[in-house]
């Protein structure tokens, strides 16, 4: 059993996540928190209370943070809508989010809790994440380890060289990446081999019926997104890769190497610099992934988002 906490900022791909975790039997999702990324704090908070709601979940949200540590915030509407979530109407939530701030939440669940009992997964910038570590350090060396959706060995996405939740808030990334504790990248290269097909897309609304509108119109918008924006056929869907390899390592292939975050560059801001050159040092904490095992992949997709209940029934 993984008992998570789930950094997110939803987010079309955040969504998929999130429904995993709360999907998979061998995830105990202790607590949800936000962060301002592919829309402002205020809108993904309200998107993760509603998808919550959406299949009867009871999981505490707490937001976080407003802006990044430094940089002004610039949100991904152009990828994810007005709303962080265009192209499914969800209801309003009817739940108020459980406390607002999410730093000194992380810092209490890993605290109150036994030694490596908490698994941190984050799918948006490390806002939260630093946050929580420069409030309290301990939790580096007692979390059990950080799996991130971040960053990217090779080429990026929102510049040639960085990708969205690392360049939103590289210095935070920064501060993440410095700190003593476990830490596995799912970073693009890994990614953009998540492609959701239309009949991968098929395969998952027929998975869960009752969820196939939702999961349709955020898949249908996420494409047009895509299409648009970086010349995809179809939607790369980052944030679920994070869950899947939690829950079984086998689905990533890795490799140890140290991770360095750019934050002075003029062009290279945000970029994480993996060392691949020789072999890494024996106490090397960090991992990056390179390539994705797409049919166990989306086996995993497909079997949480039926295990899921919408409006309480399956
Ligand atoms: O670069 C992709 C990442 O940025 C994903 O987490 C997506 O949801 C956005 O947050
Ligand atoms: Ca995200």
């Amino acid at each position: 059993m993984k008992h998570v906490i789930l950094d997110c900022d939803p987010g079309h791909d955040d969504a998929l996540a999130l429904f995993m975790a709360m999907g998979d039997p061998d995830i105990d999702l202790m607590e949800v928190t936000t962060a301002g990324g592919n829309q402002s704090l205020e809108k993904v908070t309200k998107n993760a209370l509603s998808l919550i709601e959406l299949v009867g979940e009871k999981v505490p949200v707490y937001s976080g943070s407003l802006t990044p540590l430094v940089k002004a915030p610039k949100w991904a509407g152009y990828i994810h809508g007005e709303s962080g979530l265009d192209g499914v109407k969800l209801d309003s939530p009817k739940t108020e989010v459980a406390g607002t701030d999410a730093a000194a939440e992380i810092v209490r669940t890993i605290m109150d809790h036994p030694d490596k009992y908490v698994t941190l997964i984050t799918t948006a910038p490390l806002t939260n994440i630093a946050l929580a570590a420069l409030l309290e350090p301990r939790i580096c060396s007692r979390v059990k380890e950080v799996i991130m959706m971040l960053g990217a060995v090779h080429t990026g996405n929102v510049t040639p060289v960085a990708e969205f939740n690392a360049y939103t808030d590289p210095e935070a990334a920064k501060v993440v990446f410095e700190r003593e504790w476990p830490i596995t990248m799912i970073g693009l290269d890994v990614t953009h081999q998540a492609i959701c097909t239309r009949d991968v897309q098929a395969r998952l609304a027929a998975a869960n019926p009752g969820l196939a509108e939702v999961v349709n119109g955020l898949m249908d918008y996420f494409r047009e997104s895509y299409k648009d924006e970086e010349c995809f056929p179809d939607p790369p869907t980052h944030d679920p890769c994070a869950v899947a390899y939690a829950l079984d390592p086998s689905v990533v292939r890795t490799v140890k190497a140290p991770v360095y975050v750019e934050t002075k560059g003029e062009v290279t801001c945000g970029m994480t610099v993996a060392d691949l050159r020789a072999q890494a040092p024996k106490d090397c904490r960090t991992q990056v992934g390179l390539s994705l095992d797409t049919e166990k992949f989306w086996n995993m997709v497909a079997k949480d988002l039926a295990n899921l209940k919408v409006g309480g029934r399956k």
